[in-house]
């Protein structure tokens, strides 16, 4: 199976798969996701009877297509004319970026193009939250704030409304999760200064919180 890393650095010779060791991020392409399914998925109340937090996660990996629409679901372009989202933000300032954590790297989800952009080619996976299964499921998303993009705020407000955002986020994650099957938890038990360290985060951003997806153990 071809990695969407090397799918972006056209590290394939033919059929060979080249590995990638120590690859630079800035090396490696933006990877189009495929559009997002339009239709389909559980009735909003079956998922909303379904929708619960797992802690036990199969390491197999999300297909592409998973991935995508469940990035549409979380927080991607819902109204193309105005690019408004899934979900809903403060003050229509756009502050919260959602990074996909997975074997192959970070990457930057980019709602307007629907792609990944790649962040860090590192496996960041046990970084991203102090319980033992984040480092084998097959998915952690980063939730990261603009703090800088919050004018005229305390501090105090800055994560209160960016946590308020992450939230309605998290939920369009778990019952997409609920409708599909997958497992996922919403999670605040991080170390918020090594993740945004090990992250490279800008001046100003800061994480909020993480959430795990995966296929659930129990139906390997
Ligand atoms: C703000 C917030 C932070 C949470 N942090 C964690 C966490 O760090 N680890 C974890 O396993 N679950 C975490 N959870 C999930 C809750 O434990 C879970 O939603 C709650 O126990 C209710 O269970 P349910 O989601 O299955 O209904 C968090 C949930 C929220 C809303």
């Amino acid at each position: 199976m071809i990695t969407r890393r090397e799918a972006s650095t056209g590290l394939l010779s033919g059929a060979v798969l080249v590995a990638a060791p120590g690859l630079a991020a800035e090396n490696a392409a933006a990877i189009d996701l495929p559009p997002p399914r339009a239709d389909g998925g559980k009735p909003l109340i079956q998922a909303l009877r379904l929708r619960r937090s797992i802690r036990e996660y199969s390491p197999r990996p999300l297909p592409n297509q998973v991935l995508s629409d469940l990035l549409w679901a979380a927080f991607g372009v819902n109204r193309p004319a105005s690019g408004d989202r899934t979900a809903p933000y403060w003050r229509h300032v756009m502050v919260i970026d959602v990074y996909a954590a997975m074997e192959d790297g970070v990457w930057l989800y980019e709602p307007k193009k629907h792609a990944l952009l790649p962040h860090l080619p590192d496996d960041i996976r046990t970084a991203t939250g102090l319980q033992d299964f984040v480092g084998t499921a097959p998915l952690n998303l980063v939730y990261v704030a603009h703090g800088e993009r919050m004018q005229d705020i305390s501090a105090e407000e800055r994560r209160l409304y960016a946590s308020v955002d992450t939230g309605f986020i998290g939920q369009n994650v778990y019952l997409f999760c609920a409708s599909e099957g997958l497992a996922t938890v919403f999670r605040g038990a991080v170390d918020y200064d090594k993740l945004g360290h090990t992250m490279k985060l800008g001046e100003g951003q800061f994480v909020t919180f993480a959430q795990t997806v995966g296929y659930p153990r129990a139906q390997e």
